[in-house]
Order: structure tokens, then C-alpha cells, then sequence
């Protein structure tokens, strides 16, 4: 029963709140493409202007992320797919559900590290961070592991909102599970084409900074 509650929280979080935050993120990125470099720089000073943004980042983010992504893994480890004995699509969802959990936590760590932590630090300003993730993507492996993460995670976030659907009892027909199987296909291409025009935008010259701090995280970016 322990481990049905368990689940159930695992479940939930991955939608409320951390699948709000992915698009949250998305459109943050996004204004780098409509605004450019100053356009991106104001939406980030804004969201860390928000009121309690510590208490925002703590409950909305980084705890959910840790529960979701720590026991994910164990979920994922525990799985066992059966894609051998039947070539089913729910098989086939089941396990890329998996696989991109595991992909998606891997570039997390690392995109933290080079992000987020580097300002915690107080090696980059938020300002900076434009410039930051433009000397990432100006580096072609870099930039291929990105694309690889930003497939990944939206696959698994729009994935699994069709999976939380079935499981909290939402979609419980099959024909409200296809038609919700086609709006969540829609999603995933919709979130995985605003995350790559932003990826791409960021090589724009106007990222570019000269700042020290900047140059000096070169050795390890
Ligand atoms: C940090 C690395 C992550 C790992 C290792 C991970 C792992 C998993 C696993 C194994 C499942 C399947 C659970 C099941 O079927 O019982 C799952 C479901 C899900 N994940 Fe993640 N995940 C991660 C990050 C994320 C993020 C960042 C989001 C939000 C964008 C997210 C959203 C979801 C959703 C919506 C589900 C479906 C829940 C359901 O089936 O009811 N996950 N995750």
C-alpha cells in the first residue's frame, strides 16, 4: 500500500508541478527568439524578482525534481519491458518512458551544474546566462547532446501526461485514450520545436559576451 501512495505522489509531481515548470521553461527560452538577448535577460531578472523565488524554486522545483527523478530511477531499474514477446505500442511507450527518464535525469545534473549552480556560486550573473548558454551551443557536442536531452525530455513529459491521464482515471475509454494520445503527440512536437529554435537562437552573435567570468568557465562547458 505504502509503495500505491508512493506511485501515486511520483505520478502526480511529474504533471503538478514539474510538468508546468517545462513549459514555464520553454516560454522563458522562448523570449530569446521574440525579444533577443535583452528580451531573454528580462524574463529571467523577472522571475527571480518574484516574491519567496527561494520558496517558489524549493516546493515548485528542486524538491519535486530530486522525489520524481531519485525514485524514477529506481522505477526505472525495477522495469522490466517485455518488447521481445509483444510489439505493442503501450510496450513501446513503457519503455521509451524509461529510457528518456534516465536521459532526461543525466542532462539535468548537468545542465543545473552549468546553469543554475554557476550563478549560485556567484561565477555568472543572471544577465550573463544568455551569454553562458551561447558559448554551450557553440560547441558542436554540446549542442548534440542538448538536441538529444531536449527530444528526450519533452517525449517524456508529453508521454507521460498520456500515461497520468490513464492513470488517475481520466481517460478511461479507448477512444478518449486515442484522441488524447493524438493531442499529447501534438504537444511533444509543439514543446520540442520552441525548445530547438531557442537552442539555436542562443548561437546568435548578439549572446555573445566578453565577460571574464564567462571565459573562465570555458575550460569546463
Ligand atoms: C529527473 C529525471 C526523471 C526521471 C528519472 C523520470 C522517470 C520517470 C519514470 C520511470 C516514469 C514512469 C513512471 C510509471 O510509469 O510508473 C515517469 C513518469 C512521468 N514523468 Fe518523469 N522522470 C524524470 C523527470 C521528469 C520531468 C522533468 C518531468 C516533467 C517535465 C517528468 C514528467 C513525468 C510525467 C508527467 C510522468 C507520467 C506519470 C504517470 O504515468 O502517471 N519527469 N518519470
Amino acid at each position: 500500500m505504502r509503495g500505491f501512495y508512493s506511485r501515486k505522489i511520483h505520478s502526480l509531481l511529474g504533471v503538478i508541478p514539474l510538468g508546468g515548470f517545462f513549459l514555464e521553461h520553454m516560454l522563458t527560452n522562448f523570449s530569446a527568439v521574440e525579444g533577443g538577448a535583452s528580451g531573454f535577460t528580462d524574463s529571467v531578472l523577472w522571475l527571480n524578482s518574484l516574491p519567496l523565488v527561494f520558496f517558489l524554486e524549493l516546493f515548485g522545483i528542486w524538491l519535486p525534481l530530486l522525489y520524481h527523478g531519485v525514485y524514477g530511477l529506481y522505477i526505472a531499474y525495477q522495469s522490466k519491458p517485455n518488447l521481445n514477446r509483444f510489439k505493442l505500442e503501450r510496450n513501446w511507450r513503457y519503455t521509451l518512458q524509461r529510457v528518456t527518464g534516465v536521459i532526461t535525469f543525466i542532462f539535468i545534473v548537468w545542465h543545473v551544474f552549468e546553469t543554475r549552480f554557476q550563478v549560485t556560486l556567484g561565477n555568472v550573473k543572471h544577465e550573463e546566462l544568455g551569454g553562458l548558454m551561447h558559448n554551450i551551443v557553440t560547441q558542436p557536442l554540446l549542442l548534440t547532446f542538448y538536441i538529444i536531452a531536449i527530444v528526450a525530455a519533452s517525449f517524456h513529459f508529453a508521454n507521460g501526461l498520456w500515461s497520468f491521464l490513464i492513470s488517475w482515471g481520466i481517460t478511461v475509454g479507448p477512444r478518449s485514450q486515442r484522441v488524447s494520445s493524438v493531442i499529447c503527440l501534438g504537444l511533444f512536437v509543439i514543446v520540442t520545436v520552441m525548445f530547438l529554435v531557442s537552442l539555436v537562437t542562443f548561437r546568435d552573435s548578439e549572446f555573445q559576451t566578453t565577460a571574464t567570468a564567462l571565459q573562465s568557465l570555458k575550460t569546463f562547458i
